[in-house]
């Protein structure tokens, strides 16, 4: 039995400033804005500069986050960062985010989970809270694909964008509407050679043939993974609302990681859910990976379609494979 709840406090996102359109991507690759449009509900996307790195983008997210919840920087007392694409292999973008934010003597550490990264992240900061642990927990989703992306792969460069969203994990108090619910998470390691970057690691360092052949970015096998997106969130989400007595008319609003607006359609069909619940962003920032969830998360609490009270499922699935969803009160 947990000895607190634990509730989203608050949420914050950031994009960068660049953008990048369909018609951007025609000069770049044999595509068109039609085949990206019908194909994947994407039209812009952000891009990151040269000199921009996770966890800047991270910083920008975590200062919206913090600022709208009624949380003291001092309160902070722990991060943790979903995140495959991090400043440096090593130390964790957590630490560059703590270092940053100027907040000292409590512990930061990053989750590898490809795009269910944030899902992930929540559920670890939910334990901590519910444990007695942690009080206040910074989480942040944060990926910079850009920097990962084979520029010549149209199967692949056309659909990601770089993004960050935050939220604060806190205690609940006593009488405290918000909660979150219930979690779960998943993984198949046996399909992890759908999607990976294959160079860079211990498996096969950096080396000027891993440059030349170009591994040192995303590999997707984009049609298994879409199957299995499907799947994945909607076992994931039925099974949590089974196992909580509730039933998809209780849900105001689903938050699915934004991949593919066809994959997002295909999870509200087999949930028998109108579309008009699905929180739906994809069209202005692509795929941000682990940035996805908290980002539409966040623009849907500012736009005041979220509000304080609503029953909202988050879902994810990403490379791994892993997948999850949270149930909460907003
Ligand atoms: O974030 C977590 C992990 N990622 C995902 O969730 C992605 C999941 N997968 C997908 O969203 C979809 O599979 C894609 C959007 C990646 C691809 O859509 P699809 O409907 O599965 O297309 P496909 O891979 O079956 O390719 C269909 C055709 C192929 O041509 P041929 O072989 O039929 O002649 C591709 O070469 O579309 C072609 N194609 C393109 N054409 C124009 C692939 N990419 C492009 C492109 N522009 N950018």
């Amino acid at each position: 039995m947990p000895l607190y709840n634990a509730k989203f406090s608050s949420f914050g996102s950031f994009a960068p400033k660049k953008v990048v359109n369909n018609f951007d991507m025609e000069k770049l690759v044999e595509t068109s804005d039609e085949w990206i449009r019908t194909r994947t509900g994407m039209f812009e996307r952000h891009y990151a500069s040269a000199e921009e790195a996770a966890s800047d983008l991270a910083v920008h997210a975590a200062t919206n986050a913090i600022e709208a919840s009624s949380v003291k920087y001092k309160d902070i007392d722990l991060i943790i960062v979903g995140t495959v694409t991090g400043d440096h292999p090593f130390p964790s973008t957590g630490c560059m985010v703590q270092k940053k934010l100027g907040l000292k003597n409590i512990p930061a550490f990053d989750v590898s989970a490809g795009c269910t990264g944030f899902v992930y992240a929540v559920e670890v900061a939910r334990n901590f809270v519910e444990s007695g642990n942690a009080q206040n927990v910074l989480v942040i989703g944060v990926d910079v694909l850009t920097k990962i992306t084979n520029w010549n792969d149209r199967n692949t460069c056309v659909l990601f964008g770089d993004g960050a969203g935050a939220t604060i994990v806190s205690r609940a108090g006593k009488g405290d509407i918000s909660r979150i619910i219930d979690a779960l998470i998943f993984a198949d390691g046996s399909q992890s050679d759908l999607l990976y970057q294959a160079a860079g690691g211990s498996r096969m360092p950096a080396s000027h043939e891993t440059v030349d052949k170009n591994l040192h970015t995303v590999y997707m096998e984009g049609n298994k993974i879409y199957k299995n997106a499907i799947r994945s969130m909607f076992a994931s989400t039925e099974e949590l609302l089974r196992r909580n007595k509730l039933e998809v008319k209780d849900i105001d609003w689903v938050v699915p990681h934004q991949a593919n607006l066809r994959i997002i359609e295909g999870l509200a069909e087999k949930l028998h859910l109108p579309m008009s619940k699905v929180i739906v962003n994809i069209e202005k920032y692509g795929n941000t990976s682990s940035g996805t969830i908290p980002l539409a998360a966040d623009e849907a609490i500012r736009s005041k379609k979220i509000r304080r009270g609503d029953m909202i499922v988050l879902t994810s699935f990403g490379a791994g494979l892993t997948w999850g969803s949270i149930l909460a009160r907003y």
